[in-house]
C-alpha cells in the first residue's frame, strides 16, 4: 500500500488550517512539514511553533522534515508540537546514532534523510533503530523542481539493506503520477508531493493519480 503525504511547502500560509483539513478530505494519507533552517537549505519556512498551531485540525500523523543544522536540539521541540515522525538529515547531525535514539524515545518514530548525492551505506549501522528513510530526490529547499533519476537505484539499494525490517522509504522531490510509479517500482512505499497535489486545487484529484 503506497502512502500519499502532501507537502505543505506549496499550500497557501496564509490559510494553512483550512489547507491541512482539506488535505485530509481529500484523501492525504499523512501531513509532510518541511523545516528549513536558511542555512542547511537556502530557504527559511516554519519551525515547531507553527506546527503546534495547526495540530488540532487534523487527525493524519504529521511527518516533519527537518531540514536544519543540529537538529539534535529541537527534537524535543517537535515532539512537543505534535510531530509523529521526525527526520533528521544524514548530513546535517554528528551523531545520527544519538539523534535516532533520542526520537524514539520522544514517542515518535524515527526518519533519515539522504540527499541525492549521499550514499546509502550511512544507514548501515542504524538500520535497527530506524523506522524511515526520507530519499531525497531534489537536492532540498524548493518545490517544483525535476526528479533526479540516480534516486531510483539508491531507493533499490535500500530497499535491499532494509529487508526483513518494518522501515518505510519515503520519496521526496518532483514526484508526479510518472516519477511517482517510479518510485513505488523501485521500492518506495510513502511518496510526499507538493506542486503536484496543489496544481489546480483539486487535491481529491491529484491525490488520487498519484496513487
Ligand atoms: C523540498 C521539500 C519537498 C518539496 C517537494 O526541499 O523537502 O517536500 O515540498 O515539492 P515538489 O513535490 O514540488 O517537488
Ligand atoms: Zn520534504
Amino acid at each position: 500500500m503506497v502512502q500519499i503525504a502532501p507537502s505543505i511547502l506549496s499550500a497557501d500560509f496564509a490559510n494553512l488550517k483550512t489547507e491541512i483539513m482539506r488535505l485530509e478530505e481529500a484523501g492525504a494519507d499523512l501531513i509532510h512539514l518541511d523545516v528549513m533552517d536558511g542555512s542547511f537549505v537556502p530557504n527559511l519556512t516554519f519551525g515547531a511553533p507553527v506546527i503546534k498551531a495547526v495540530r488540532p485540525y487534523t487527525r493524519l500523523p504529521f511527518d516533519v522534515h527537518l531540514m536544519v543544522r543540529h537538529p539534535e536540539t529541537m527534537l524535543a521541540d517537535f515532539a512537543a508540537a505534535g510531530a509523529d515522525i521526525i527526520t533528521v538529515h544524514a548530513e546535517a547531525v554528528t551523531h545520527l546514532d544519538k539523534a535516532l535514539d533520542t526520537i524514539r524515545s520522544l514517542g515518535c518514530k524515527a526518519g533519515v534523510s539522504l540527499n541525492p548525492a549521499t550514499p546509502e551505506d550511512v544507514l548501515e549501522y542504524v538500520l535497527d533503530k530506524l523506522d524511515l528513510v526520507l530519499v531525497m530526490s531534489v537536492n532540498p529547499g524548493f518545490g517544483g523542481q525535476s526528479f533526479i533519476e540516480s534516486t531510483l537505484k539508491k531507493i533499490a539499494r535500500i530497499r535491499e539493506m532494509a529487508a526483513g525490517r518494518e522501515i518505510s522509504i519515503e520519496v521526496d522531490g518532483g514526484i508526479n503520477p510518472m516519477t511517482a510509479a517510479e518510485a513505488v517500482a523501485a521500492g518506495a512505499d510513502i511518496l510526499v508531493a507538493g506542486t503536484a497535489v496543489f496544481a489546480g486545487g483539486d487535491y481529491a484529484r491529484n491525490i488520487s493519480a498519484l496513487r
